[in-house]
């Protein structure tokens, strides 16, 4: 009774330890469309969080630091492609035209990949658009 109940316990155990690491391995899809409505303030407040603590050590709003300054990226740049910045960043380094040639720009320092939810860089976008001017 007990050694069925161990038997059971522990393929359970595996089956989670597998499916966890299949779900961790897969690779993560570049986002092709972004819904966007009125600004959400709720959004932007976990936003401006996630860039305080991830970004800013890097990006000032105004000023050129190891990266080029955000404050109107969400004017000059697609939502896709802000997005895939943040969410697939070492895929774009490696295809994207614009980010490769930001690359050469900022002395080829890579930003490196903040490895942050999709939901989560989805907040920073909000951030960013709430920022513009
Ligand atoms: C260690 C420094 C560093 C960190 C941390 C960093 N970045 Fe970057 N970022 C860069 C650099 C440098 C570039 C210029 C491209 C390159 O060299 O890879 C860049 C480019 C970008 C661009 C493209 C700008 C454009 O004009 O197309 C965006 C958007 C961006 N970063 C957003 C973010 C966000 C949001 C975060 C936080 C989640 C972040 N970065 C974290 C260094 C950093």
């Amino acid at each position: 009774m007990i050694s069925k109940f161990l038997i059971g316990l522990f393929s359970l155990t595996g089956f989670l330890l597998i499916s966890t690491y299949a779900v961790a391995a897969q690779p993560k899809g570049m986002i092709t469309t972004v819904e966007m409505g009125p600004i959400n303030p709720v959004m932007v407040k976990s936003g401006k969080g996630l860039f305080t603590s991830k970004c800013a050590m890097c990006h000032d709003l105004d000023q050129k630091r190891v990266g080029p300054s955000l404050r109107n990226i969400t004017k000059v740049r697609k939502p896709e492609y802000i997005m895939n910045v943040i969410y697939n960043t070492v895929k774009m380094q490696k295809s994207d035209p614009i980010f490769k040639s930001l690359l050469v720009k900022f002395n080829n320092v890579p930003m490196p990949d903040p490895n942050l939810s999709k939901a989560q860089v989805r907040t920073i976008l909000e951030y960013l658009r709430s920022v513009a001017k």
